[in-house]
């Protein structure tokens, strides 16, 4: 075959192409479901092994089990990070909105206390609505930390004096004579 009718051929192959199919296709999309794949998620563990380039920056693609210590880092990466808007509690009543930035909602509201673990990861990741994102500050493992600590917030907000340990229960005492 010479060149001219190798394009021409290729020519006619590229014009049965047509966008809207390739568009709707079944494909693998973010955190979605994908069928070739096993357990049929799209975002699958890294091969064992495998060495991350910065381990800060490894993915992390399902929420790891919550410890003390990731509650620690939570909390300190959270007073960093986001503490300047959403406040120490959570209540949206941080310094730089005090001084005119967009309130954002209660982070213990019932729709945040009902929303998945992910969500936080997301709105962290991507940002969310005037809320930019903080994925170039905040590394993925880290993610997942702060998102332990605000479960803590929101659980704080609704404990009971009856589940707090003596000490606490002390504390609050002396606190609220
Ligand atoms: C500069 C201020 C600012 C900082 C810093 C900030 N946020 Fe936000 N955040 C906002 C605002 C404002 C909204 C409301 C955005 C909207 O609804 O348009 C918001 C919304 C949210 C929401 C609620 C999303 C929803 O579903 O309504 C979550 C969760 C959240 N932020 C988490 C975080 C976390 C975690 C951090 C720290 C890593 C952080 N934010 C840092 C301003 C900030």
């Amino acid at each position: 075959m010479n060149r001219r009718s190798l394009s021409m051929l290729l020519l006619l192959a590229l014009a049965t192409c047509r966008q809207e199919d390739m568009y709707s296709q079944e494909k693998a999309v973010g955190w979605g479901k994908f069928f070739p794949f096993p357990g049929r998620m799209t975002m699958q563990h890294p091969v064992p092994g495998t060495v991350a380039r910065n381990p800060a920056d490894a993915p992390v693609p399902q929420p790891p089990e919550i410890t003390a210590a990731m509650l620690a880092r939570g909390r300190r990466q959270y007073n960093i990070n986001c503490v300047p808007c959403h406040g120490q509690s959570g209540d949206g009543e941080g310094m730089i909105v005090q001084r005119g930035f967009p309130k954002p909602p209660p982070l213990f509201n019932d729709r945040l206390i009902k929303a998945k673990a992910r969500h936080f990861y997301n709105v962290i990741t991507h940002g969310h609505g005037v809320m930019y994102s903080y994925a170039d500050r905040v590394a993925p493992a880290d993610r997942w930390a702060i998102t332990g600590y605000i479960r803590a917030l929101q659980r704080s907000q609704h404990a009971q004096v009856a589940e707090l340990s003596d000490n606490d229960k002390q504390h609050l005492q002396e606190s609220n004579p």
